[in-house]
């Protein structure tokens, strides 16, 4: 599996390099009812926790839909588990919409958000609501995150007007990688907790109907979920925000060489895949697969010899 770079934070732990990157309160759990961006507000203010995941293909959106998950991000994280890269930078517009479409294909409940890939919106407001119409026209995404704070507001009105929900994503942001100087806790410092502040209420403001708040502080993570009437979607940000999000190989611990302070392991699914692989490689070399019961037989009278050699060679 591809490294991702993990870089310590300022308190020596070790984090990744992507990833620090249905208008009814009943309906979160209601596993008939379409989950849309007002189910999400209900929930924020029945008390009920979203659960969000990451999903690439259409197998996947079928498990996780099975599994009652409210709402699923085609992340951009995509450019580091689906294409093996050390950061999300590389992934393209087109990247994000084949992936949308396969997730869509496997999906009838869950809200469907698409991430705006790096350079699909920071150049100007115009390539903002292009690129969000493209993810939602042709990849059936129901809303666009971006990564950003205040500077953004432009852009997001914009995308809102045109009738597309935004989630935001501000705190450790992957696609500003550079500019962090690797994948680092923001807000530890109170100047830096009060920007981020600033910049969830202006987002707010601009019109986001949610926001994922990403490796900051569990304290300010839960000040401001408190102060927001959006739902804030929390990794590595603590239990107080209204909702979790995971990156679905993560949680089923793909990776062994991944183990950021954030990630829970639900699965160690590397050991399964690698012990059911291993043991078909064995069974296909000692000739025990396929067995009898994997085998086809014809119904041909007389003893095949034609048909299987050693008969006649067909006329021409
Ligand atoms: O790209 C992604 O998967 C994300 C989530 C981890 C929030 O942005």
């Amino acid at each position: 599996m591809t490294e991702r770079c993990v870089v310590p934070d300022d308190e020596g732990l070790p984090w990744a390099a992507w990833a620090l990157s249905s208008g009814r309160p009943d309906s979160g759990s209601d596993p008939l009812k379409k989950v849309t961006i007002h189910t999400l507000r209900e929930m924020k203010r029945a008390g009920e926790p979203i659960g969000m995941l990451t999903c690439y293909d259409a197998t996947f959106a079928r498990l996780l839909e099975a599994a009652g998950v409210e709402v699923i991000l085609v992340g951009d994280s995509l450019g580091n588990v689906i294409q093996g890269h050390s950061h999300t930078l590389p992934v393209t517009l087109e990247h994000m919409i084949y992936h949308l479409q396969a997730v869509d294909r496997g999906l009838a409940r869950a809200h469907l958000v698409g991430d705006l890939p790096f350079m699909s919106y920071q150049a100007s407001v115009e390539d903002a609501v292009r690129s969000a119409g493209r993810l939602v026209k042709e990849g059936g995404a129901e809303a666009v995150k971006l990564e950003g704070g205040v500077e953004y507001v432009p852009a997001i009105q914009a995308i809102v007007r045109a009738g597309i929900p935004v989630m935001g994503h501000i705190g450790l942001t992957p696609q500003s990688v550079h500019r962090m100087g690797g994948y680092v806790v923001q807000g530890r410092n109170e100047e830096k907790a009060r920007k981020l502040m600033d910049d969830a209420l202006a987002l707010e403001d601009a019109g986001c109907y949610s926001l994922v708040l990403e490796g900051i502080p569990g304290e300010l993570a839960a000040r401001i979920t408190e102060r927001l009437s959006i739902p804030t979607i929390g990794i590595g940000a603590g239990v107080h925000c209204d909702g979790q999000v995971l990156v679905i190989y993560d949680l089923l611990g793909l990776d062994p060489s991944f183990k950021p302070k954030f990630v829970k392991r639900y699965l160690n699914l590397h050991e399964q895949v690698v012990d059911a692989v291993s043991t078909f490689m064995k069974e296909v070399k000692e000739r025990r697969f396929p067995a009898e019961e994997h085998t086809f037989h014809g119904k041909m009278p007389g003893d095949l010899g034609g048909v299987y050699g050693g008969g006649k060679k067909a006329e021409p």
